[in-house]
């Protein structure tokens, strides 16, 4: 949507994928408000806290208005937005396109799209996720079951292309897969979602996690974490706070990175980035083999010839084993460990070009 927000893809933290309906309040946001600034994720782009569903009263007051839910967001979500702003945060929130939002448990915004919108806009709210349950099926802007990702541009600033994400490895792994195909529609403003992550749930191993991370940076989604941050490890936070994948996934190209090659269970992803860089990722999809993965230049979209320097996004140095000046020349290739990928910035080294 070209509202001058979503240059590059939104990061923020959300009460779903931790918390669902029965652990989301006023205390929990508030308190990841004051996590995401004391760990420094804030101040590595972190920067929307958006509250999910079941934040509301079941019934609209007696002017048709959403009420905060009395219980768990007792001083109403103007004074959180009001907190969340001090800190330096912008506050997300969730409705419906339908009767009831996808919990079941609060009206949703049909027919009253207008009045809600100027309700969030009034508590000072900057972001709102906006589901589609519950609609008697009624299509969204009479387009049919066209895609969001055909129509999500002219609306919003980021669309779902997936269902939702569970905190297990085939979960995570088809979300990404059913995200790719619609690599060409993402750009500066709209950008297609597999979802939020899951980084730090529990549900998958650590090398896992990099995988999901890594993934969803070169994808240019949304980076919206759905663990607890109050009280995260030291190896969640060092997958969601690394500074040089989140570059890749907040790089002004803002270009997609799609699957280049696929053989077997090993995967090639790539994506150009500003700078005639690249951005690569080899991913083993084996559960209980390691594997040697190449990308070539032919795949990743570099010219032959082309001598790049390689550095490793996950252990923060250049790697070795290239020609006489550490360069590689037209592939790559890396041992992988099972469930696991190498994440690489391919930078070329001009002047050996020129020869
Ligand atoms: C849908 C969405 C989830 C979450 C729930 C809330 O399933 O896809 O991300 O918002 O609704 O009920």
């Amino acid at each position: 949507l070209a509202n001058g927000l979503a240059s590059a893809p939104p990061m923020g933290w959300n009460s779903w994928n931790h918390f669902a309906c029965d652990g989301n309040g006023e205390d929990v946001i508030r308190e990841t408000a004051d996590a995401l600034v004391s760990t420094g994720l804030a101040a590595a782009g972190y920067k929307y806290v958006n509250i999910d569903d079941c934040w509301a009263e079941p019934q609209r007051d007696s002017k048709g208005n959403l009420v905060a839910n009395k219980k768990t967001f007792p001083n109403g979500i103007k004074a959180l937005a009001d907190y969340v702003h001090s800190k330096g945060l912008k506050l997300g929130i969730y409705s419906d396109a339908g009767f009831k939002t996808c919990a079941k448990v609060q009206p949703g915004s049909l027919g009253h799209e207008e009045q809600d919108a100027k309700t969030f806009a009034s508590w000072g709210v900057d972001y709102l996720k906006y589901d589609n349950c519950n609609n008697g099926d009624l299509k969204p802007l009479e387009r049919g079951d066209m895609h969001p990702a055909k129509w999500g541009a002219a609306y919003g600033n980021s669309w779902r292309t997936t269902n939702d994400i569970a905190d297990t490895w085939e979960s995570m792994v088809s979300r990404a897969d059913e995200n790719e195909v619609w690599a060409d529609y993402a750009r500066p403003g709209g950008w297609n979602d597999p979802d939020m992550l899951e980084v730090g749930n529990g549900g998958m191993t650590n090398d896992e996690y990099i995988v999901h991370f890594s993934v969803w940076a070169i994808s240019k989604a949304p980076l919206i974490i759905g663990c607890d941050v109050r009280h995260m490890s030291q190896e969640t936070y060092d997958i969601l706070a690394n500074k040089e994948v989140i570059a890749v996934n907040q790089d002004p190209l803002g270009i997609q990175g799609k699957k280049v090659r696929m053989e077997g269970s090993n995967e090639v992803w790539a994506a150009p980035l500003s700078g005639y860089r690249t951005a690569v990722v080899l991913l083993n999809r084996h559960a209980t083999e390691a594997a040697v993965i190449t990308a070539h230049w032919d795949d990743v979209g570099l010219p032959a010839g082309t001598a790049v320097e390689a550095r490793d996004l996950w252990q923060h140095k250049t790697v070795g084993g290239g020609g006489a000046g550490g360069e590689f020349t037209d592939k790559i290739t890396l041992d992988v460990a099972p469930h696991s990928c190498r994440m690489l910035l391919l930078k070329p080294l001009l002047s050996s070009r020129a020869n």
